[in-house]
């Protein structure tokens, strides 16, 4: 029988982790409620996730370990509404601004898309950072005022609020601190108990892959997917997966406001054909998985998307037609040689912009609207001695200096032809678990 003790309890799984063996539904159920309590300590959970880093979970560990984030918080229900729900998640890449162009552009097809997002942490953008370059735009929103907002626009951008998955919020600042993010149990949990916990009736997960991403190698990232889509399934959410390229930094923009600007071009029938390609196989995932058979090529092409973006931002505060900031341009990166451009590092691209200010290092850090990198060139292409390939952009000159270090090594050219790169390496749903 279980201690009754919640000290003693964490403890012995810890123990047990350990020893690699199987925890039991309630034990887990009871140790995260005792750390949401303040009855488990940081030094006992750290040490458990530690364990649980170096020994994995089954799927039934894992399927536990989610239902008592979800059970920690409130359950949104959303099945009042009148569209079909789709989100989609993204684990995160450099440039990736997919998300503002997607969910109004499946909202303007006839879905409903409720997309609780993040701030970024690290490397990697977060969409509400983004957002936040729009002046007025508010991330923060009641649970009533989202759903209004979902059932009259058809889809929303905002934090998550806390009492959706609470503890998650606990474990996510603990992992942060002890070096324990990068368990595939873990990250899974943590990404599916919010989605559940929102509500959505199907997900579409953009599952990054390369040097820009969380899993630089292909075969984890495929088993991150399948682990988050057999939790869809065991609640019922219809969750299907892409696994996507993040090698390069995806479109020509990586930063706050400059990637919004981008998105913006990308919704009014413009923007890189690579961004445009992805969001529409994306779009076309979404509403295929909720029966809808719109044309996402067609609401691009017509304005409606931007019509639908520009109704969710008015929504929450912030005005579409208003002038974007501005950074100065601090450096330009020309090539070093005639060649084929075969490099354009996601993760130093990514590294340099956050060392600009686009990014935090830690939770509470500001980010500046402003930082960021423009690349002038793609992977692939042929470029010139002394062509400009990156501008990095900012407010702080002081900060160039980390920047440049960041790019060092960044840039590849050579006299062959560059391999061929695909955006989508592969597709996942429910009929690939084992
Ligand atoms: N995003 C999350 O929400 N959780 C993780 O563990 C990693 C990325």
């Amino acid at each position: 029988m279980s201690p009754s003790d919640p000290g003693v309890l964490a403890l012995e799984l810890i123990l047990a982790k350990r020893r690699n063996e199987q925890l039991g539904s309630h034990d887990i159920e009871s140790v995260l409620a005792g750390y949401l309590l303040g009855t488990v300590g940081e030094a006992q959970m750290a040490a458990l996730l530690m364990a649980i880093c170096w020994r994995g979970m089954s799927p039934s560990e894992v399927n536990a370990w989610t239902e008592a984030m979800i059970s920690s918080g409130m359950r949104q229900d959303l099945s009042g509404l009148s569209r079909p729900t789709v989100d989609k998640h993204s684990t995160g890449g450099v440039g990736d601004k997919v998300s503002l162009v997607l969910v109004p552009l499946v909202a303007a097809c006839g879905a409903a898309v409720p997309q609780l997002s993040g701030r970024g942490l690290g490397h990697t953008g977060g969409t509400l950072d983004k957002m936040e370059s729009i002046p007025g735009w508010r991330a923060v929103l009641g649970p009533e005022e989202m759903a209004g907002i979902l059932e009259e626009v058809g889809c929303v951008i905002c934090a998550a609020s806390p009492d959706l998955a609470p503890v998650d919020r606990r474990l996510y600042a603990l992992r942060d601190v002890t070096g324990t993010v990068e368990s595939i149990p873990l990250i899974a949990s943590s990404i599916m108990s919010k989605k559940v916990a929102e509500g959505t009736r199907a997900l579409l997960l953009d599952v990054k892959v390369g040097s820009g991403a969380f899993m630089a190698d292909r075969e984890e990232a495929r088993r991150l997917a399948l682990t988050m889509i057999g939790i869809g399934q065991a609640y019922g959410v219809d969750t299907r997966a892409v696994l996507t390229d993040m090698d390069a930094p995806l479109g020509m923009a990586v930063g706050n406001a400059v990637e919004v600007a981008e998105a913006i071009d990308t919704l009014r029938g413009g923007g890189p054909p690579e961004l445009r390609q992805l969001v529409l196989e994306e779009a076309g995932e979404m509403l295929h998985m909720v029966g809808l058979e719109a044309d996402p090529a067609a609401a691009l092409d017509d304005g409606r998307a931007w019509q639908k973006f520009s109704e969710m931002v008015r929504a929450q505060g912030g005005d579409p037609e208003a002038a974007l900031p501005r950074g100065d341009t601090l450096a330009t990166i020309s090539a070093s040689s005639d060649g084929f451009l075969h490099r354009l590092d996601a993760r130093s691209i990514g590294l340099a912009a956050w060392q600009l200010g686009a990014g935090r290092a830690r939770a509470e850090d500001p980010v500046s609207k402003v930082a960021g990198a423009l690349c002038s060139a793609r992977r692939g292409e042929w470029v010139v001695k002394g062509q400009p390939l990156l501008q990095l952009v900012g407010d702080e000159p002081a900060r160039l200096e980390h920047a440049l270090q960041a790019l060092e090594g960044a840039i590849t050219i050579s006299p062959s032809p560059a391999p061929e790169h695909v955006q989508i390496l592969e597709r996942l749903g429910p009929e690939d678990l084992a």
